[in-house]
């Protein structure tokens, strides 16, 4: 249902999405996650026709997203990250303005809206303007306004972004229900625990480029068992790193010295708990010494963390 090959797109001399290639079927949710400024909704707004790609092409229902971008754009709903509501409009005038622009009209065009404001839990406040609706509920009325034409393929742009929890979790329900409904979704995000609860597969995304892509159990089984073991304190860079090898080669076997910052180090091991005391040890011999320690078991952000030595979220 929605196919991406080689996508790219330049600003001038700047690549902010660098030849990504993914697909995703119907009933599907296939998550694009990335921290701020990874080209997430660069991509999305290539899918949508909004930004014309630089090189490679995108494929929504086996139509080209440029040389046939009528029928393309017919079968997507999208749901932007800046939200696109009219503030002068009711909700229910919203998201009639959006069915009609998709060319429902007459009784179909009523059950619709009426089925939407009820799934999206604002039938009671439909004569209200967005403008006094929380940050959830604008959000909510944002996804309607999105999925009212019933698309095939949704593209949903960091939808919970400064919404409460109750919010966001009925934004999940939302979501969940379309892709039930056999709805092939592409989702962004920088929270990795939402693409570990709604996403089927994934693409980790960070500089315009996927960095890595698969189930999240494949993403997880790509770190093993390791937990990360983040230390702070002060090390002497070439003795804490011989030290840590010499630990890895005499008994930690999985041991790995990820990287060091000025006054921290990042290490994955097994079981990292029950070796704390000789790291800690084998610090203090280097001449280094450990202030705070930070241990976590893998997940998408300590995955994250180790391809590209950074936080997912800043
Ligand atoms: N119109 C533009 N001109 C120049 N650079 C741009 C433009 N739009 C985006 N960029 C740059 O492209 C990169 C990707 O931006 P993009 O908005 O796609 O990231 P994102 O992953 O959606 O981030 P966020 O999570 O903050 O929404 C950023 O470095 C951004 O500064
Ligand atoms: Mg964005």
């Amino acid at each position: 249902m929605l196919k991406v090959e080689e996508l790219s797109k330049n600003y001038g001399d700047f690549v902010a999405v660098d030849r990504i290639s993914f697909s995703a079927g119907k009933g599907v949710v296939f998550g694009l996650l990335g921290p701020n400024g990874a080209g997430k909704s660069t991509a999305i707004n290539c899918i949508s026709g909004l930004l014309q790609p630089t090189s490679g092409r995108a494929f929504v229902a086996g139509h080209d997203t440029v040389a046939e971008s009528k029928a393309a754009r017919q079968k997507l709903g999208v749901v932007p990250q800046e939200l696109a509501l009219y503030e002068d409009l009711s909700a229910v005038e919203n998201l009639r303005y959006w069915g009609k622009a998709y060319g429902l009209r007459g009784d179909a065009l009523d059950a619709r809206v009426a089925e939407v404001l009820e799934h999206i839990g604002l039938a009671d406040r439909a004569k209200d303007l967005p403008k006094e609706f929380s940050g959830g509920m604008k959000r909510r009325l944002n996804f309607g306004c999105g999925v009212v034409h019933k698309p095939p393929v949704i593209l949903l742009d960091e939808p919970t972004v400064g919404v409460d929890p109750q919010s966001r979790a009925r934004l999940f329900d939302l979501v969940e229900a379309e892709r039930d409904a056999g709805a092939c979704i592409l989702y962004t995000t920088h929270y990795m625990e939402e693409a570990e609860r709604l996403c089927d597969s994934l693409a980790i995304i960070d500089h315009g480029k996927i960095i890595a892509q698969g189930t999240v159990d494949e993403l997880r089984a790509k770190l093993g068992a390791r937990d990360v073991l983040q230390l702070s304190g002060s090390f002497p860079p070439d003795a804490t790193r011989h030290a840590m090898e010499a630990l890895s080669n005499n008994g930690n076997h999985d041991l790995e010295f990820v990287s060091q910052e000025q006054q921290s180090i990042t290490l994955t091991l097994s079981n990292a708990s029950q070796h704390l005391p000789a790291i800690f040890e084998a610090v203090s011999v280097a001449g280094g010494n450990v202030s705070e320690t930070s241990l976590r078991s893998p997940n998408l952000e300590t995955l994250f963390l180790l391809l590209t030595g950074k936080e997912l979220r800043e």
